[in-house]
C-alpha cells in the first residue's frame, strides 16, 4: 500500500509516485488558444505545475508543435496537442479546468471593447463546446473584453442548462500582479511580500485597486502617489501594448498571472484550505450581476465571494465611477449571447 511504501521510507521512484498520487489527484487542464502569445508560455507554466496530470493544448492551428515541445519537459503532466475544431471535443473531454486565452489582442490605440466583435464569437463557440464536452469544468476566462466575455459564457451555459456560477471566472490576476509590483516599487517593499486586492472589472477605470488595504501597509504614500499607482494599474495593459508597438499585448506577465490563478483553482478543487484570489465572478456584493473581488476557492469552485471591506473615500468614488461602464459591458455581453 502507499502507507507501507512510505513506512519503508523509500525514496525510490515507486514510493515517490505513490506519495504524489496521495497528495495530488489526477487533474486535466485544457488551454484553448494554446499556440498564441499567452497560450505558449501558459502551456509551459502549466506543464511545470505538479498538480496537473494531463495538459490538453488546443488552438485552431499550431498546437502539435507547441505540445511536442512542451511534452519533452520532465514533469508530471502528460501533454497532448489538438488542432482544429474537429479535435476540440477530445481536447475538452474530462477537463477539470479550462483556461481560455483564445482571441485577438489589442494594438496601440485600441480599447479592450474594440476586441468585442471578434472575441465574443470565439468565446461563444468555445463555451458551447465546453457545455457539451466538460460541463463540470472550472472555466478561467482570459479573452478580452473580460467584462463582456464572462457574461457571454454565463449565457451560453445557461442556455445549455449547464451553468454553475461557482465555476466561471474572469481572470483579473494580472491586475493584482501589477498592483503588487507597482506598490512594492513605490513603497520600497519586497514585491513578494505584498498583497493588494483589485476589484471591479478588467478594463480601464473598471479596474479598482484597493491600496488602502495593501499589506504591508505603507504610511509613506501620499494621495498623489496612490492616484498615480491607481492610474498605472488601470493603464498597465496599455503600457505593454504601446511598448510592443503593434506586436500584441501582455503575454508573459499574463501567462504568469493565468498560471497563478489556475493553480489556485486546482488547489481549491483538491481541498486545500484558505485559497483566496481576486476574480471577476457572478456576484451580489454590489448591484451589478458580475464583479471582481476576493473569492474563496473550494472543491466546487467559488466557495465564497468576499465583500469589499472598508474603502477609502478615493476608492468609494472610484467604485461609483466604474459602475456605469461595467454595467454596460456586462449588458453588451448578455445581449450578444442572446442575439447571435
Ligand atoms: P494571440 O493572438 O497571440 O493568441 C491568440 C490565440 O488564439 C492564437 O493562437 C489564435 O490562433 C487562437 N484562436 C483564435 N481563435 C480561436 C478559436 N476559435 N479557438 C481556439 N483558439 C483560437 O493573442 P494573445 O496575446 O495570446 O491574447 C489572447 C487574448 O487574451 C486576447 O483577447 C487578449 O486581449 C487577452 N488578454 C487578457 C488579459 C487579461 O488580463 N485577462 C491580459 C492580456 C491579454
Amino acid at each position: 500500500s502507499a502507507e507501507s511504501a512510505l513506512r519503508r521510507g523509500g525514496n525510490g521512484p515507486s514510493a515517490r509516485r505513490l506519495f504524489s498520487s496521495i497528495s495530488a489527484p489526477d487533474r486535466k487542464v485544457a488551454v484553448l488558444g494554446a499556440a498564441g502569445g499567452i497560450g505558449q508560455p501558459l502551456a509551459l507554466l502549466m506543464k511545470l505545475n505538479p498538480l496537473v496530470s494531463s495538459l490538453a493544448l488546443y488552438d485552431i492551428a499550431g498546437t502539435p508543435g507547441v505540445a511536442a515541445d512542451v511534452s519533452h519537459i520532465n514533469t508530471r503532466a502528460k501533454v497532448a496537442g489538438y488542432a482544429g475544431e474537429e479535435q476540440l471535443g477530445e481536447a475538452l473531454e474530462g477537463s477539470d479546468v479550462v483556461i481560455i486565452p483564445a482571441g485577438v489582442p489589442r494594438k496601440p490605440g485600441m480599447t479592450r471593447d474594440d476586441l468585442f466583435n471578434i472575441n465574443a464569437g470565439i468565446v461563444k463557440s468555445l463555451c458551447t463546446a465546453i457545455a457539451k464536452y466538460c460541463p463540470n469544468a472550472v472555466v478561467n476566462m482570459i479573452s478580452n473584453p473580460v467584462n463582456s466575455t464572462v457574461p457571454i459564457a454565463s449565457e451560453v451555459f445557461k442556455k445549455a442548462g449547464t451553468y454553475d456560477e461557482r465555476k466561471l471566472f474572469g481572470v483579473t490576476t494580472l491586475d493584482v500582479v501589477r498592483a503588487k509590483t507597482f506598490y512594492a516599487g513605490k513603497a520600497n517593499i519586497p514585491a513578494a511580500d505584498v498583497n493588494v486586492p483589485v476589484v471591479g472589472g478588467h478594463a480601464g477605470i473598471t479596474i479598482l485597486p484597493l491600496f488602502s488595504q495593501a499589506t504591508p501597509a505603507s504610511n509613506d504614500l501620499s494621495h498623489e502617489d496612490i492616484n498615480a499607482l491607481t492610474k498605472r494599474t488601470q493603464d498597465g495593459g496599455t503600457e505593454v501594448v504601446e511598448a510592443k508597438a503593434g506586436k500584441g499585448s501582455a503575454t508573459l506577465s499574463m501567462a504568469y498571472a493565468g498560471a497563478i490563478f489556475a493553480d489556485a483553482c486546482l488547489k481549491g478543487l483538491n481541498g486545500t484550505p484558505d485559497i483566496v484570489e481576486c476574480s471577476f465572478v457572478q456576484s451580489s456584493i454590489t448591484e451589478l450581476p458580475f464583479f471582481a473581488s476576493k473569492v474563496r476557492l473550494g472543491k466546487n469552485g467559488v466557495e465564497e465571494v468576499l465583500g469589499l471591506g472598508p474603502l477609502s473615500d478615493y476608492e468609494k468614488e472610484g467604485l461609483e465611477n466604474l459602475k456605469p461602464e461595467l454595467k454596460a459591458s456586462i449588458e453588451k455581453g448578455i445581449k450578444f449571447a442572446n442575439q447571435n
